[in-house]
Order: C-alpha cells, then sequence, then structure tokens
C-alpha cells in the first residue's frame, strides 16, 4: 500500500513537473518581456532616435526659415509630442496588460465598438509601409559607409559625389562585381533586419545597448567638428562663409512663425515622425511592460533622449559643416535630405584623406545605427499582432515581416526616380501618423475617458505629472491634432494662410495648393503639369510619374484592405472561442 502511495506521488511528481516544463515553455514562446529598465528605455529611444533626427531635421528647419521653426516645433514637442507620448506608452501598457500587443486589439480592449479595432489597422499598416522605404534609406547608409573605408568619394569632385548618388539611386552602380548595388544592398539590409527581429526583443535590445551609444559617440565627434570649423575649410568660391552662421540662423528665434500656419504645421509634422508617434511601435513596445512599471518617467525620458539628439547632435553636424564651406545661402537654396549623401562625404574630403574616411564611416555609422533601432521597431507591432492572433513565433513573424517589406520596398528601389517613394512617405509616414494620431487622442480622453486614462498614465510612476497636462491631453492635444488635420486638407498656394483668407473674404475661392491633401488626392500639380508640358520626353515622364504613384496608392491600399481583412478574421476567431 505505501509503495502504491510512494509510485502515486511521484507519478504526480512528474506529472506536475512536465505540464509545468510544457505551460513554461509555451509562455517562454509567446510571452516576451524587456530584459531591464535600461533596455526598454534604449530600445524606445532607438526607436524614435532615427533617420528622421539626422536627415529630416535639419531640412526641415531650414525651409522653414530655421529661426521661424524652432518655436512652434518646441511647443508642438510640449503640447502634442510628450502628451502622446504618454498616451501611447500607458495605451500600450493596458493593452499588454489584456494581453494585446498590437493596435487593433489594443484599441478594442478600450472601446468595445467595433469600429475602434479597425482604426488599429493604421498602427500595424504605417510600420510596415514605413518600413519598405525607410530600410531602403538605411540601405543606402551601410553602403555609403562601406563605400568611405574603401575611399571611394576621396578624390571626386563635389559634382562627382553627387552624381554618384544619382546613379546609385538609378540602379547603375555595381559593387564587387555585383549588379544593381542599391538592390544588393537592400536586399542585405532587409536581411539584417531580419534576422534581428527573430530573436525578438532580446535582440532588439542588445543592438539598442551597443547601437545608441555608439551613435552618440559618433554624433558628438561630428558635432565637434561642425562647431569648430568655423571658417576654415572656406572655399574660393565662398569666401565669406562660416559656420557660425548656420547656427546662427537655427538659433535666432523669431516670434512672426506663431501666425504662421504653413510652418506650424511643418513642425507637427516633424514632431510625429520624430517621436515615432500615431505609428503603433511605441504602443507595442510598451505592451511588453510589466502593469506595475513605471510608463511616466520612462516616456519622458525616452521622449527627452530623442530631443537631445535631434536638437543638439541633429542641428550640429549638417548645418554648420556645410555653411562652413558653402555659407548659409548655399544651404538655404539646396537643402535637401539627398544632402547627407551628395554633399557630406565631399565636405569630408576637405579635412584630409585619413579623417575623410573616418568622418565618412562616423557618419554612415551613426545614421545606420539611427535607422535600424528605428526600422527593428517597425517590425514588432506585426510579429505582436501574429503572435496574439495566430500562434505565429517569432521566427515566422520576423520572416513573414521581411518578406513583406522586401515586396512592398522593391518597387521603391526600382521605381525611385518616378516617385513612388514619396508616395509612401506622403500617405503611410506622414498623413496616416496625424489621423491615428488624433483618433487615439480622442478614444484615450474622450471614449475611455480621462480619469482612467490619467490613472493609467501615473500609476507606477516615478514621477508627478503636472495635472495640467490633464487638460492639455484632453482639450490642446486634440484641437492642436485637428488644426494640423484641416492646415493638410486645405493647405493654401504656397502655404500662405494670410493671402488665402483674403482671397477667400474677397472672390469667395480659397486657393488650394498642389501640395494639399484634397489636390494630392486628385494629382492635380502632375495633370496640370502634363496639360502644359510640349516636349515629349517630358510628357512622357510625367505620365510615367502619374503611372507610379497611383501605382504605389493602390499597393498600399491593398496592404491596408489586407491588413483589415486580418483583423477580421482574428475577431470572429475570437468570438467562436468564446
Ligand atoms: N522616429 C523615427 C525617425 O526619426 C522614424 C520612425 C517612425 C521609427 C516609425 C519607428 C516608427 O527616423
Amino acid at each position: 500500500m505505501d509503495q502504491l502511495k510512494v509510485t502515486v506521488r511521484t507519478g504526480n511528481y512528474l506529472a506536475v513537473t512536465f505540464i509545468t516544463f510544457i505551460v513554461s515553455s509555451v509562455m517562454n514562446l509567446t510571452k516576451e518581456a524587456w530584459g531591464s529598465r535600461l533596455g526598454l528605455i534604449l530600445a524606445m529611444a532607438g526607436n524614435s532616435v532615427g533617420l528622421g533626427n539626422f536627415l529630416r531635421f535639419p531640412v526641415q528647419a531650414i525651409n522653414n526659415g530655421g529661426g521661424t521653426f524652432i518655436i512652434p516645433y518646441l511647443v508642438c514637442f510640449l503640447l502634442m509630442g510628450i502628451p502622446l507620448l504618454w498616451i501611447e506608452w500607458s495605451m500600450g501598457r493596458f493593452g499588454g496588460r489584456h494581453g494585446h500587443h498590437s493596435t487593433p486589439f489594443i484599441l478594442n480592449s478600450m472601446s468595445p465598438r467595433p469600429l475602434w479595432k479597425y482604426i488599429g489597422v493604421f498602427g500595424i499598416f504605417t510600420n510596415i509601409a514605413v518600413a519598405a522605404y525607410y530600410c531602403y534609406i538605411e540601405s543606402w547608409t551601410l553602403s555609403y559607409a562601406l563605400h568611405s573605408i574603401k575611399g571611394t568619394f576621396s578624390s571626386l569632385s563635389q559634382s562627382s559625389v553627387a552624381a554618384y548618388f544619382d546613379s546609385y539611386t538609378n540602379l547603375s552602380t555595381s559593387f564587387f562585381g555585383i549588379p544593381s548595388e542599391a538592390v544588393f544592398f537592400f536586399i542585405v539590409c532587409v536581411g539584417i533586419n531580419t534576422y534581428i527581429l527573430s530573436k525578438g526583443l532580446a535582440g532588439i535590445e542588445k543592438v539598442a545597448k551597443i547601437g545608441m551609444p555608439l551613435l552618440v559617440i559618433f554624433g558628438v565627434f561630428l558635432a565637434y567638428k561642425g562647431l569648430t570649423v568655423g571658417t576654415s575649410a572656406v572655399s574660393e568660391q565662398f569666401p565669406l562663409a562660416s559656420a557660425w552662421d548656420g547656427l546662427n540662423y537655427l538659433w535666432t528665434p523669431q516670434y512672426d512663425s506663431l501666425l504662421r500656419p504653413g510652418i506650424w504645421l511643418a513642425a507637427a509634422g516633424q514632431i510625429f515622425f520624430t517621436l515615432s508617434v500615431g505609428m503603433g511601435t511605441i504602443h507595442c513596445y510598451a505592451a511588453y511592460i510589466d502593469s506595475k512599471d513605471d510608463i511616466a518617467l520612462n516616456a519622458s525620458t525616452a521622449g527627452f533622449t530623442n530631443e537631445f539628439v535631434e536638437i543638439v547632435l541633429g542641428s550640429l553636424i549638417v548645418i554648420p559643416i556645410a555653411a562652413g564651406y558653402f555659407g548659409i545661402d548655399w544651404i538655404k537654396e539646396n537643402m535637401s535630405f539627398g544632402m547627407a549623401f551628395q554633399t557630406m562625404p565631399f565636405l569630408f574630403n576637405q579635412w584630409g584623406e585619413i579623417l575623410a574616411s573616418l568622418a565618412g564611416v562616423l557618419w554612415f555609422g551613426l545614421l545606420f545605427f539611427a535607422g535600424i533601432t528605428s526600422s527593428l521597431a517597425m517590425g514588432t507591432p506585426w510579429m505582436g499582432f501574429m503572435s496574439d492572433e495566430f500562434g505565429w513565433n517569432k521566427i515566422k513573424g520576423a520572416i513573414s515581416f521581411g518578406a513583406l517589406v522586401l515586396a512592398l520596398g522593391l518597387p521603391c528601389v526600382l521605381f525611385y526616380k518616378y516617385g513612388y517613394f514619396e508616395q509612401y512617405d506622403y500617405w503611410a509616414g506622414t498623413v496616416s501618423l496625424v489621423i491615428f494620431a488624433l483618433a487615439e487622442t480622442i478614444l484615450f480622453a474622450w471614449i475611455f475617458g480621462l480619469d482612467k486614462g490619467w490613472r493609467e498614465i501615473t500609476t507606477g510612476a516615478d514621477i508627478k505629472i503636472p495635472v495640467i497636462f490633464k487638460y492639455i491631453i484632453k482639450y490642446v492635444t486634440p484641437i492642436l491634432l485637428i488644426g494640423v488635420f484641416i492646415g493638410a486638407l486645405i493647405t493654401p498656394v504656397k502655404n500662405n494662410w494670410i493671402d488665402a483668407f483674403k482671397s477667400l473674404s474677397n472672390d469667395g475661392i480659397w486657393p488650394l495648393d498642389g501640395q494639399s491633401l484634397l489636390l494630392q488626392i486628385s494629382n492635380t500639380e502632375m495633370y496640370t503639369a502634363l496639360h502644359n508640358a510640349v516636349d515629349p520626353l517630358v510628357i512622357e515622364s510625367i505620365r510615367n510619374e502619374i503611372f507610379y504613384t497611383n501605382i504605389a496608392r493602390l499597393v498600399l491600399l491593398i496592404l491596408f484592405v489586407g491588413i483589415t481583412t486580418l483583423v477580421y478574421i482574428a475577431h470572429k476567431r475570437r468570438t467562436q472561442e468564446k
């Protein structure tokens, strides 16, 4: 009898051990979590700090008048950026507590209305579409870093460096005998992202822990050069150039900008893009935070780290270095995001061969780290969704994400010159962000309810958030977002609102700009150009542009509908399980 009891007990013990083993290994498969607080903050900062900080910010700042841009930018950071960070972090942690790691069902857990889970589709869609063109830029940085080591640019003139970029994007350069270098590096870049993503959050954390400090070190070195370059590199062509003019232009605030909505729009757009808000990535990262852990301080730290990198490092490299050589007027005329590739390698050459190579590696290496810590983030909402709803493991999730990015990104590589790429940037990387941010703010503050929302933000908080933010979140942020949306919808000619209102009151006509959302949809600007064109070559090229623009939109639409269908299927499965 005793022996029987022992056998039964041993049997029970074995069974319990076995079940515990199975459960814990399944949990390990599905239950991802951040390794440490530092890892989380670095990963979140890495998510925000991206190409936008170094390529987009200087362009926006210069093209919107330097000092005129800075005040609306900082105001947008405080009244829209920071509140949205808190909203998204707390929505993410809330969703994670209920087992959701992507926006469709995070939003659904906050309001039972069916509409919200479909609005949540934006939080997966945007990431995949942005990743498709973002990884392409990221692949340029990889290739350019290697070319800097190889010394490709060392003896090239300014126009040859610029021409090199054109032939690169026209797919006519080859790398060690491999034709179409751009396609090659794009595939390599997507491969690297896929591999790291297949390691899950641990892989992302590791890359952030290595990449972020390196990025700051590289940035500080280049910024030091930017600050000390003075007038030493001045060319004969621009004898009056000075690096300081670049900085003064940016940092002399102009208060008249407060009355120019066009600049506000640009500032708000930059805040969205740089902080990665309105995307769904922050929700996803935050969904893996323990429900009792702080988010108020973490979110603020990640946000301010991004701003440090953007405002300090982002403005101390391209602008002063280029101003020191060419002068501020040249920059005002020529500033575009291509300058980082078309001009910087030439400027580095002025520092002597060795320093030029080093600076090239540091600059493109910095851009690569900035890019990859962001593109990895873009993979996580899709992976989280497929794991939650369809039980896909990390490897399957990562490979499918890589395949999607490849399929959607290759046309960006192949049809770059027809403006295919810009369509993704406009619809997914700009318009979608504003729509989603507005929707989630309304959900959070008005439907979920700000009292509950405020409790979410402050639970476990390691800092005391000023109560005024409660009112900012409820009234100011949504009103600003509505303003930004309407502003984009009906942007008047040349972004000149004062003249537009005059024309409206005098003649009853609102003069829409070709850049306004309304005219973008109908391709009005391109059709007008086509109408006025006489040269058959020009006509041909505009026709191509219209064609690829429409294809790009169709592809995006198919992606959106595809994800919506998956959400619908997931929803059906959930209701059947109940
Ligand atoms: N914030 C990133 C940048 O500044 C871009 C990004 C968008 C990253 C969306 C993640 C998600 O470049």
